[in-house]
């Protein structure tokens, strides 16, 4: 997510001054780093730090606080409210659709603010990864398997690499898999209230903007047009890189030593 954060996530709050910001999923705190690269925010962490300790990591740093848990944990009792969320944690729909029902339903997100989600497009757009199984109620949790996942294959393989060491869902598609599924089911519920767009590549980021009626907000326009552009610009290098990959890995290597 890390690219995203810089290339579009940090322009957006430098433009709207924004300063509260809550990030769920920080892993090492390479996204987060970057957020605190801009003077005046204030960082919200919640994770439940499978890969580092991140209250540690941070203990210096008073911009900085650290939720150590689940998010279905945590945000029922955050009592604050962020002028942008970023999400990427744990990439199934019951995780990330009962984190925007949260966000809604306790007001966790002023008017005109933002969420970011990570992974929207292949492989968890439409399939389930779920870091810690055992905390998804199985009634909403897909049969899953420590298998690589193939482009264009709905079933794991034996033989890919790919993601193999995370417990993916056996099948891709249906209903309640995936984090675009559950950013569609969770638009449904609350429809008017947020528009909703994407920006391709990097395994895509999903953009959720909070209407605010009151006020036409021209750094939104301009933001979208960014985002079209650049879906726009990036098209040819999507297209070889996902029908095409040898081609395209071919091309990469000689243009890098051109
Ligand atoms: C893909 S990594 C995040 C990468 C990070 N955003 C970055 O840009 O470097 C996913 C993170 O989500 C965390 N995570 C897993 N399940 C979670 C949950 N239920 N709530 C919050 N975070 C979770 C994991 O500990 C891991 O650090």
């Amino acid at each position: 997510m890390e690219r995203f954060v810089r290339q579009f996530v940090l322009p957006m709050i430098t433009t709207k001054t924004w300063r509260d910001i809550c990030e769920i999923g920080a892993s090492r705190g390479e996204s987060t780093d970057c957020l605190l690269t801009l003077p005046d925010v204030a960082v919200t962490v919640v994770d439940p730090c499978l890969d580092l300790d991140l209250k540690a990591r941070y203990a210096n740093d008073v911009r900085v606080q650290v939720w150590k848990g689940n998010s279905l944990d945590v945000l029922p009792v955050l009592n604050s409210s962020y002028d942008c969320i970023l999400i990427d944690g744990d990439h199934n729909w019951y995780t990330v659709y009962n984190e925007l029902r949260h966000i809604t339903e306790r007001e966790l997100l002023r008017r005109g603010g933002m969420v970011f989600l990570h992974d929207v497009e292949w492989p968890y757009g439409r399939r389930d990864m779920y870091y810690q199984p055992d905390t998804i109620p199985p009634e909403y949790r897909h049969g899953y398997a420590q298998k690589g996942i193939v482009r264009g294959c709905s079933g794991l393989s034996d033989d890919s690499q790919f993601n193999s060491d995370f417990y993916n869902a056996v099948e891709e598609g249906g209903s309640r898999n995936g984090v675009l599924t559950a950013i569609e089911d969770f638009l449904c519920r609350y429809q008017g209230e947020y528009r909703f767009f994407r920006i391709r590549g990097q395994f895509g980021l999903g953009v959720i903007h909070y209407r605010d009626n009151r006020s036409k907000d021209s750094a939104v326009t301009l933001f979208v047009l960014h985002a079209m552009v650049h879906n726009l610009i990036t098209w040819p290098q999507r297209i070889a890189k996902t029908h095409l990959p040898s081609v395209y890995s071919l091309l990469k290597v000689a243009l890098r030593r051109a």
